[in-house]
């Protein structure tokens, strides 16, 4: 067997306390939960402003938060309510006003939206009668339903605009709204810069995990030459010193399209950096602070990841590479769940779930580590990768094109991983995340990776662990 059903009893899962495979009852209160929870989060990102603070355009690139509070509760009653339990429409008006597709982000506050108190009312009906249709449906029969798929999918839906809602957060100036503690403090991390990953093929995707979305199906064997990639995410320190080694001003580490880019808008470091005297400072939901030398960079877009990699004499690891980082168990020729084993992830294992408000040190989170050692490939943040999105070998739309093949193109990078941001139901070894190669008000940052030297010795190659200042 080259991956596993969730739950299955393996060494890995019996070892990290998971058991057999979900029954449906169970299936039925990890759904409840998961909605339960998405909506907690939606409650406290838009609990904690006032009302023009919810209706108010933050930013071109963001929709009003009660945009977003309003499309969760219509996307819920379009799938639970509508394509589950055959209603009607609840309020047939609104239907084109919260559909993405129908207006831009920079549109959406000046159209007739539902008033706060109203999207609240709205999406708070429409949960009161799904849980009635939770209780009610079989988990079985239809593709929608089997397994619970279409109430996870929503949740899924729901905690990604709670990534989204936060991102809003971020970019929005004013006094801080949020606060959370910050993740435990770490030695240093000083163990090897880099790993190897035997070249061969491994099992990328997935043909079994219940809440997986049509992207990353189906399950199929990939060949990856071996290579090697950081054993953590990128640090700010690290990327200081690209920037002051005016890493903006050569045109020789920046593909053609990102030189332009950076140029036209006078890009000179990530976004929300800014320069005082000797130090640099950076804007993080509305507090000024210096910007932490160990953290993994954040706010860094696909061109300035790409940049970086190309100044340290490296690369982006491909998607593949990436997947096989986190899921190869070499000893069993088998892809895991997670990085470590089939468990769902647990707070030791990884930053997730917006328990913090920032990605932790590198070299955090030792027991969430791959097989072969890589950290933090889960959690802290999104990882921008080489690959452009595209569908696997197999694909099929499910259940609507505009979830993911309207996306597929060069057009959109692959980002792997998850941040602080993303809750643990929308986030696992095969997600995939995709985005612009402009975007930075995402919490991307990322790794890099090298090919080894035909016969040669295998010297990392110069930046795969820059001094310190
Ligand atoms: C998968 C994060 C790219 O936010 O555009 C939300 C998720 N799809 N509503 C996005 C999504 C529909 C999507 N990303
Ligand atoms: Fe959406």
């Amino acid at each position: 067997m080259t991956e596993p059903a969730p739950g299955t009893a393996t060494a890995a899962t019996r070892a990290t306390g998971a058991g057999t495979a979900p029954g449906a009852e169970a299936l039925r209160q990890r759904a409840l939960d998961a909605l339960l929870a998405a909506r907690d989060r939606t409650t406290l990102l838009t609990g904690c402003v006032d009302d023009p603070d919810l209706t108010a355009q933050h930013s071109p690139l963001m929709s009003p938060l009660v945009w977003d509070l309003a499309h969760i509760g219509n996307q819920e009653e379009q799938w639970l309510l509508r394509a589950v339990a055959g209603r009607d429409a609840m309020r047939p008006d609104i239907d084109g006003l919260y559909d993405a597709f129908e207006h831009p982000r920079a549109a959406r506050s000046s159209l007739p939206l539902l008033p706060p108190a109203e999207a609240r009312a709205y999406a708070s009906d429409v949960r009161g009668r799904v849980l009635d249709v939770l209780e009610s449906t079989a988990f079985h029969g239809t593709r929608l339903t089997e397994a619970g798929f279409v109430f996870g999918m929503t949740a899924q839906h729901e905690q990604q605009h709670g990534e989204t809602m936060l991102i809003t957060h971020q970019l929005r100036t004013g006094p801080q709204a949020l606060t959370a503690p910050d993740p435990d403090p770490v030695p240093l991390y000083t163990g090897p810069a880099e790993v190897l990953v035997p070249g061969g093929p491994f099992t990328m995707g997935t043909s079994t995990e219940p809440w997986a979305l049509d992207n990353e199906r189906p399950a199929h064997r990939r060949r990856v030459p071996s290579f090697w990639i950081d054993t953590t995410p990128v640090t700010n320190a690290a990327y200081q010193e690209f920037v002051e080694d005016g890493g903006y001003d050569e045109a020789r580490w920046w593909t053609a399209g990102g030189w332009a880019h950076i140029r036209a808008h006078s890009l000179t470091a990530p976004l929300f950096w800014r320069r005082d005297g000797g130090q640099w400072l950076r804007r993080r939901f509305g507090v000024t602070e210096a910007v932490p030398p160990e953290e993994p960079v954040l706010h860094v877009c696909w061109y300035e990841a790409d940049a970086y990699a190309r100044w340290a004499g490296r690369r982006l690891p491909t998607e593949a590479e990436w997947e096989k980082a986190a899921r190869h168990d070499p000893a069993g020729d088998r892809s895991r769940r997670c990085p470590w084993g089939d468990a769902d992830p647990e707070p030791r294992h990884a930053n997730l779930g917006q328990r913090h408000l920032r990605p932790a040190p590198a070299g955090s989170y030792p027991a969430g580590q791959s097989p072969l050692g890589v950290r933090q490939l889960i959690g802290d943040v999104w990882e921008w990768t080489a690959s452009d999105f595209l569908p696997y070998p197999g694909f099929r739309a499910f259940p609507y094109r505009e979830y993911s093949e309207v996306f597929f193109g060069p057009e959109y990078k692959v980002l792997r991983g998850g941040s602080f941001a993303v809750d643990a139901v929308a986030c696992r070894g095969t997600f995939r995340n995709w985005d612009r190669p402009v975007r930075r008000q995402i919490f991307a940052g990322f790794r890099t990776a090298r090919t080894p030297h035909p016969g040669g010795t295998d010297r990392p190659a110069r930046g795969a662990r820059p001094e310190r200042p």
